[in-house]
């Protein structure tokens, strides 16, 4: 049955019907006013089951069709409404048709768009059915699809006959779709109509409740229900409004359009990740920041927007978790923003234009207005930049921000006060807002804003305060003050008899104390329940307050006795209320709340010490202004631009009758630094001496104002005028030092501020010393500092503010997150540009690369020294000098012991002689002074663990933080043998069980060292590469990728094995062409009987797959449901090992989007730039079709969190593969997610061949296939090469002779291996000649390898040469590249040293090289040995000396050759003479042995091996034919993309070799 049916009027007809449970009044309005021959209802899929019954019903006896399409965005699309035409004409619909659009915005615009065309235009009717589509798009005519080129491209204005608006829909929509049209309520309220506006802060939770309640037809609706009613009408109704004034958007209309332009390009970035309505919210904040920040609109209206968005769930910054954790999010960078903004439809020409608000419920203009650039860019940048000069406002005069303990008293004192009270500079917070709702609901008092915002008039109740209707919460969220003072207040309601008020908050609030408070109240009469966890909220609590002598325990918080002493007049009796249990903290603020009493009317006595007294009768006529002081804090950074730029500036708001302790800072900093200060009981005026001109401070306890200690700081930077006499150090400290004391408690804020200072302002130059209780800065000219420095701002408020004072006076330098200012002063930098005169611009610190894995990480990530933990005697040492060496030149290993001997002499003796205890706390403060460094490897010590100081700074540490592990029986072993170190005093057993689990919790990262073990007796080390790989991985300075750019095709193994064992020893066969391994975790199998193998096994058996392969792992749990072994129940088992896996730095983790997105979604947020998600489905169900919508729905979810999106189909036809590829072809792009997509069964083989990105293949070895259809890599490259995809390409060998070479035998057995088409000839010829020329310029050239005598005349030939090849002055190798270019390398030099490190000959620094030639592969030679690192010399030996002369002379001196024999025993050499020559007279091999490599190929044996292997076992000798093979490799890789198939390639060509030398 419906209920009274609104109406509102649009175009000048009533055709917008508003109601609940419309469908009857839908069917009777139609039937009377539009008869038809055929009513046509279109819907989606979760539309329809819902409320078509309903429909079918209503229209009983008409011709009543229905069509049901796909839910989403893809069906607004040109194929979807050519079906639905075609179906239409199919059912003989004719003119007199009427379309019923019943669904959201999708169904509307598409229903639309038909009805406007279908015969040249029929009638049609919206019913939509979600918020967005009742409020916007069901409203003004606009109808449209989408194309590839973008959304909405093709449409018509074609307006509907009528629109219902039935609420009762809404309540079967989910909770993020409400919030998506919430954004448009509030834009609509925003450039229309303050009161709807205040309406929807005010009431945001009943608005939440009304969609969730159902309504039961018949009954009258509820009042939250009439309220939904009312805020869908107000914003129809401006709609309506706008559309009649202005039907085809020439200039009003635009207005609906604030929040969009930003908004829209932030959506084209994000779609579908994030809905339209998400992407506005944050364009509304960013457009409205825009129009504060051109002087427009005030800090207040900017708050009150982000407020209201925040609790409608809406994002409002692109820092929200929900938009940061999307790999998309690294797109959103300035240029890409401001380049999609350009095609904006309001925009003129080149001029950008863009809604501008002036107040809530204002725009500055009727339109949209012109914005340049630089001013959008400037509210887009995440940094900012302060152009130094002179503040062209000087002398400034403003106010800063109010103070929040001050604001939160006031309103209260307003409320309770009898009359009107207006409050300046009040400051708007979350809190401060929360506290004005509850007042307001418990009609303590009326808000009215004045002068834009500025000023709040309270209407005050005189404490009549009434409890809310039953039902009706007063919900506080997670605001404390609010909470304990409304305690009390909530004591004075009056109501019905039995009536309480019910407060109560979020879960945090749940936790935090009021016990003390109620206790106290209970004691004075008052009654207060605790409803459910006892001493905290929620309360409920009945009138009455009676006073009396009431005792409070005020230990805890001093908001317990500010609470009661507020709201004491208002008690029957008077109060005298007694602070008992010892301390009372923070008596200022108790002083605080005495002191605003007084100002409203009440003397609060004191009587004892801890005693005061409080007449009742209630507060009196409140002042009629009351303004707030400013925080006393933020006025430090105003007064100190003044200081250091030589101008004047005058606060109010702020003075010598301050009740804040900072409020000292310019009586107490400026004016002993030589700045004249002028000040009244509430006004400040700072004018600074010429720049350049402040003094130092010498001695300055800060204790009374420690937040104010940065802003002197930087101003002491750049002092450099001696102090005042009576302040001068006569320690001998330097002339010019400022001793800044007692501001200890600076290094447990929102960063380590004393740290902050001291490295920060290190980048200017500026020398500082810190101390235990502060810091010493030593000034110097502002000309000295450093330009052009980042600044890192901890994202604390204060580091940044203090910065950009700095920056008034020093050049370039970049504030890099600039909103972190936002907890304190959100316009700090607006005011700088507008109030102080100073420019400020943005900087855009995101540049994203353009393939996604490019951007791992940002560079001061990279830059973090890795921190080491682990028990002694696991490999700390050992692992992370190898990790130091390989992560770079400019990396160092520093062991955290060394350190502390440095520092405090033996630590034996020093355990010995002052305790474990001290040590530990010595090694505490040690390592807080380690993680201050960059570009460190810092093995900790074992015991570092122990105490919870070193555990919170290793778990608060932003770099890698990596436990080593290993087998615990190893780790005893060594222990036990160890006695360097000092003894535990306990077993060492249980040290290590102790420890194990503090270990786990502090490191990120593990690096498992079991298998690995460096101790005597066994002697394999732990593997070099593995650990570049995992460290490169986890710093992010080599993620261990694999390359997806565009054109590639890339592939991973499936491992099917329950241990990984057996496969150890082929790995290098298995993974043949693969860029990656699969690890299938769900068919691994313990010893156990379960299905889910345990964490301990996984991670024994990823460290295993680990020594064998470096290849990326792509880490599977695939569950039963997707064609696995794993339970579907064991979502939290599998997780577990994911994270796992996470911890063990597996590059690639197969996420399945079956499982729960809260998951996923934390996942993606924890882990980190290198580790990629790989988001899977896989339709078992054969019911997925790759045109329906299904997959798209699948592909939206995947694309969300996954950084490369998976989705497995079923083929029944060879079509089905093609279907695919368009699919795929339709949602790739720029910016957008790789996608592997594949069909499985037989049928389904092709898209296996055809799909470019980590096609998963299985090989012959393998047990069995991971799925069925998959192919092997030579397979797949067999079948390429067939369907024309794959070209034979001809590689040869250039030179002469070459008849007998082994090359050829080498390549053409590696690419027969793969299953490549490719041939390797020979190429003859005397000269390099025109036939060569053709050779390699021709089409099918893939490659050549390059002998004696060309490796010089080629070189003119080709485009490019690698600097190798360049230094090396010869090319051996010539690779085709993508672009027709020809590029030329050497490999002959890498061939040489694979060898010498293939020989496990250690290289100790200060060992020598003999090279022995001086021909091309001499200079190869010369090469390799220096780029091995760590030479003292390298001699070059030649039979004719003139050569080798020649030859030395022509490379640098920092090779350092020489050309005579060496006088004791070399450690490597190598020969490039004829293998038959005899060995130089007067070369020694001495015992301690070395490595010789013989580059001649005949004999295999040559003299000089020979000579070597006499001179006794420790001399390795290497025949010509190993570098052949190695060199040979690397030159396949070039060509192929591929790791060469070593094993077959090496046994085909030792036995031709064999064959051939008749061995
Ligand atoms: N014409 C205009 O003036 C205008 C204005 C704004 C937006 N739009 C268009 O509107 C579209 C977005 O509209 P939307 O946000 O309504 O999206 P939508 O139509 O895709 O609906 C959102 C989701 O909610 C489901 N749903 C709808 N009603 C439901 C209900 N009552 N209960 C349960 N589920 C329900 C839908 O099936 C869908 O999955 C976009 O295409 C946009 O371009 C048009
Ligand atoms: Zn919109």
């Amino acid at each position: 049955m419906a209920t009274t049916v609104e109406r509102v009027p649009i175009l000048g007809k009533d055709s917008i019907h508003v109601g609940f449970r419309l469908v009857d009044h839908i069917r009777d309005t139609l039937l009377k006013t539009c008869p038809a021959s055929c009513y046509v209802l279109i819907t989606d899929t979760n539309v329809g089951p819902l409320y078509l019954d309903d429909f079918k019903r209503g229209f009983a006896g008409q011709r009543f069709l229905t069509y049901l399409l796909p839910p989403g965005e893809g069906s607004k699309s040109r194929e979807t409404k050519a079906e639905v035409e075609d179906w239409l004409l199919e059912q003989a619909c004719t003119r007199d048709t009427v379309l019923l659009a019943l669904g959201g915005g999708v169904i509307g615009d598409l229903a639309g768009f038909i009805a406007a065309t279908f015969m040249r235009g029929i009638r049609f009717v919206q019913i939509p059915t979600t918020l967005l589509a009742m409020v916007d798009s069901s409203v003004g005519g606009k109808t449209a699809i989408d194309t590839p080129h973008g959304k909405n491209l093709i449409g018509a204005f074609w307006q509907p006959e009528y629109v219902f608006i039935d609420l009762a829909f809404l309540e079967t929509l989910p909770a993020r779709e409400f919030s998506n049209g919430m954004a448009e309520v509030v834009k609509t309220a925003a450039i229309w109509d303050e009161d709807e506006f205040a309406m929807l802060e005010a009431r945001s939770v009943e608005l939440y409740t009304a969609i969730q309640s159902k309504s039961t037809p018949g009954a009258p609706i509820s009042d939250a229900q009439k309220l939904l009613l009312h805020v869908v009408k107000a914003s129809v109704n401006v709609k309506a409004h706008i559309v009649t004034v202005d039907e085809r958007e020439t200039g009003l209309r635009n207005l609906v359009n604030f929040g969009h332009s930003i908004g829209h390009a932030i959506e084209a970035v994000l779609t579908p990740a994030m809905l339209h309505g998400e992407c506005v919210s944050v364009g509304i904040i960013l457009e409205a920041e825009l129009a504060r920040q051109l002087g427009h609109l005030s800090q207040v209206a900017v708050g009150r927007l982000a407020r209201v968005l925040k609790a409608y769930g809406l994002p409002v910054t692109l820092n929200d978790p929900r938009i940061a954790a999307l790999p998309a999010s690294r797109q959103l960078t300035v240029d890409r923003l401001l380049d999609i903004m350009r095609v904006d439809k309001k925009n003129k020409g080149d001029e950008k234009r863009i809604v501008l608000l002036s107040r809530i419920g204002k725009t500055l203009e009727e339109r949209a207005t012109p914005v340049p650039d630089a001013a959008i860019r400037k509210v887009l940048s995440v940094a900012a930049t302060v152009i130094p000069g002179t503040p062209s406002k000087s002398p400034v005069k403003m106010s800063t921000p109010g103070s929040k303990s001050i604001s939160n008293r006031a309103l209260l004192l307003a409320a309770l006060s009898r009359g009107t009270c207006r409050l300046t500079n009040l400051l708007h917070s979350d809190d401060t807002q929360v506290m004005m709702a509850a007042l307001a609901d418990l009609n303590g008092a009326r808000f009215e804003w004045e002068d834009g915002g500025d000023t709040l008039v309270v209407h005050g109740n005189g404490g009549a305060l009434k409890v809310p209707p039953p039902g009706k919460e007063i919900y506080l969220g997670n605001a404390g003050t609010a909470a304990r003072f409304l305690t009390t207040v909530c004591t004075l309601t009056v109501g019905e008899p039995g009536a309480r008020t019910i407060i109560t908050g979020n879960a945090r609030m749940k936790q935090r104390p009021v016990g003390p408070l109620v206790d106290a109240l209970r004691s004075a009469g008052s009654s207060l329940e605790y409803i459910e966890g006892e001493g905290c909220l929620p309360l409920s609590i009945a009138q009455g307050f009676r006073g009396g002598h009431i005792k409070l325990a005020a230990s805890v918080s001093s908001q317990y006795v500010s609470s009661v002493l507020l709201s004491a007049p208002c008690a029957a009796e008077p109060v005298t209320l007694e602070l008992v249990g010892g301390q009372v903290i923070s008596q200022p603020y108790i002083d605080m709340t005495i002191a605003m009493m007084r100002s409203f009317g009440v003397n609060v006595e004191r009587v004892a010490e801890h005693t005061y007294h409080i007449p009742n009768g209630g507060y009196s006529v409140p002042p009629a202004k009351y303004e707030i002081e400013s925080d006393a804090s933020s006025a430090t950074y105003p007064l100190a631009i003044a200081a250091i730029t030589g101008t004047t500036c005058t606060l109010t708001g702020i003075g010598s009758g301050s009740l804040q302790g900072d409020a000292g800072f310019a009586t107490g900093v400026l004016e002993p630094m030589g700045c004249k200060v002028v000040q009244t009981a509430s006004e400040t005026t700072v004018t600074g001496p010429k720049k350049g001109g402040l003094r130092a401070l010498g001695l300055v306890d800060m204790e009374p104002m420690t937040d104010a200690f940065l802003t002197a700081c930087v101003l002491a930077a750049v002092a450099t005028e001696p102090p005042l006499p009576e302040r001068r150090l006569t320690d001998g400290s330097p002339a010019l030092t400022t001793r800044i004391l007692g501001i200890a408690n600076q290094r447990v804020k929102e960063c380590n501020r004393i740290r902050a200072m001291i490295d920060e302002l290190a980048k200017f130059g500026v020398q500082t010393k810190e101390l235990d209780d502060g810091l010493e800065i030593y000034g110097k000219p502002i000309h000295e500092l450093k330009q052009g420095v980042s600044v890192h701002c901890y994202d604390d408020h204060r580091v940044a503010m203090a910065f950009s004072v700095l920056g008034a006076v020093v050049n370039g330098a970049v504030l890099e997150e600039k909103r972190c200012v936002e907890k304190t002063w959100p316009n700090w930098w607006d005011d700088l540009e507008n109030k102080i005169g100073l420019k400020v611009e943005g900087v855009d610190l995101h540049t994203a690369g353009p393939s996604s894995e490019a951007s791992a990480g940002s560079v001061e990530d990279k830059d973090a020294s890795i921190l080491i933990i682990g028990m002694r005697g696991a490999g700390k040492t050992h692992v992370g000098s190898i990790a130091a060496r390989t992560l770079g030149s400019d990396w160092t290993f520093l062991d955290a012991d060394v350190a502390f001997e440095a520092k405090h002499g033996s630590l034996p003796a020093f355990v010995a002689g002052q305790g474990w205890p001290a040590f530990r706390a010595a090694e505490t403060e040690l390592l807080k002074d380690l993680t201050t460094r960059t570009k460190h490897v810092i093995s900790l010590g074992g015991g570092i663990v122990e105490t919870p100081e070193a555990r919170e700074a290793l778990k608060a540490y932003k770099g890698p933080v990596v436990a080593i592990s290993r087998d615990a029986q190893a780790v005893l072993d060594y222990l036990t043998r160890d006695k360097t170190r000092p003894a535990y005093g306990e077993s060492i057993e249980d040290v290590i069980a102790r420890r194990a689990p503090w270990f786990a919790e502090c490191a990120k990262y593990e690096f498992v060292n079991d298998f690995l073990p460096a101790d005597e007796g066994r002697t394999v080390a732990a593997s070099e590469a593995e650990v570049a790989r995992f460290f490169g991985h986890v710093s992010g300075i080599a993620p261990n990728l694999v390359d997806l750019s565009l054109g590639k095709r890339s592939y991973f193994l499936s491992l099917t094995y329950p241990d990984v064992t057996p496969a150890l020893s082929i790995m290098e066969a298995l993974t043949s062409g693969a860029d990656a391994v699969e690890l299938r975790v769900d068919l691994l199998q313990d010893s156990s009987a379960s299905p889910i193998p345990s964490v301990g096994y996984v991670r024994r058996q990823l460290a295993l797959l680990r020594t064998a392969t470096t290849l990326p792992i792509v880490f599977t749990v695939r569950t039963q449901s997707q064609g696995g072994a794993f339970p579907d129940s064991a979502e939290k088992e599998a997780f577990d090992l994911v994270d796992l896996a996470l911890r063990m730095a597996a590059e690639y983790i197969d996420v399945e989007l079956a499982w729960s997105e809260a998951r996923i979604a934390s996942l993606a947020r924890r882990k980190g730039a290198s580790t990629k998600i790989l988001a899977s489905w896989h339709d078992w169900s054969g019911g997925m079709k790759w045109d329906g919508a299904d997959v798209k729905k699948r592909y939206a979810q995947a694309a969300k969190y996954g950084d490369i999106v998976k989705l497995v189909g079923k083929a029944n036809t060879l079509q089905d593969n093609f279907a695919l590829r368009r699919f795929v072809d339709g949602v790739s792009g720029q910016g957008k997610p790789p996608v592997l997509a594949i069909n499985m069964g037989a049928a389904g083989q092709m898209s296996r061949i055809l799909n470019p990105v980590l096609s998963p293949i299985t090989h012959p070895l393998l047990p069995s296939r991971a799925a069925p259809g998959q192919l092997s890599y030579a397979q797949i490259q067999q079948a390429l090469h067939l369907l024309g995809l794959l070209p034979a390409k001809k590689f040869f060998l250039l030179g002469s002779p070459i008849a007998k070479s082994m090359s050829p035998t080498l390549h053409n057995t590696g690419l027969n291996a793969l299953g490549l088409p490719h041939i390797y000839g020979l190429l003859e010829t005397a000269e390099v000649d025109e036939s060569v020329r053709a050779a390699i310029r021709d089409g099918e050239f893939g490659g050549a390898s390059v002998t004696i005598p060309h490796k010089l005349a080629i070189m003119p030939l080709l485009d490019a040469i690698s600097p190798d090849a360049q230094v090396i002055g010869a090319v051996n190798t010539v690779v085709p590249r993508a672009d027709g270019t020809l590029y030329g390398d050497n490999t002959d030099w890498r061939g040489i040293q694979a060898v010498i490190r293939g020989s496990d000959v250690a290289l100790k620094d200060g060992w020598t090289g003999v090279v022995i030639g001086a021909g091309g592969t001499a200079r190869a030679a010369i090469y390799a040995l220096h780029k091995l690192g760590g030479a003292t010399a390298i001699h070059v030996v030649n039979r004719s000396p003139d050569n080798a002369r020649s030859l030395v002379a022509s490379f640098p001196e920092s090779y350092k050759l020489s050309l005579s024999l060496p006088t004791s025993s070399p450690t490597v050499v190598v020969s490039t003479v004829p293998g038959t020559s005899t060995p130089p007279a007067g070369l020694a091999f001495g015992a301690q042995g070395g490595v010789v490599v013989d580059m001649a190929y005949a004999p295999l044996e040559t003299p000089l091996l020979k000579l070597a292997k006499a001179a006794g076992p420790g001399w390795k000798t290497v025949p010509g034919i190993e570098v052949l093979l190695e060199q040979g490799y690397r030159q396949f890789e070039m060509w192929t993309g591929r790791k060469a198939p070593r094993g077959v390639i090496q046994d085909a060509v030792i036995q031709g070799y064999r064959v051939q030398q008749g061995l």
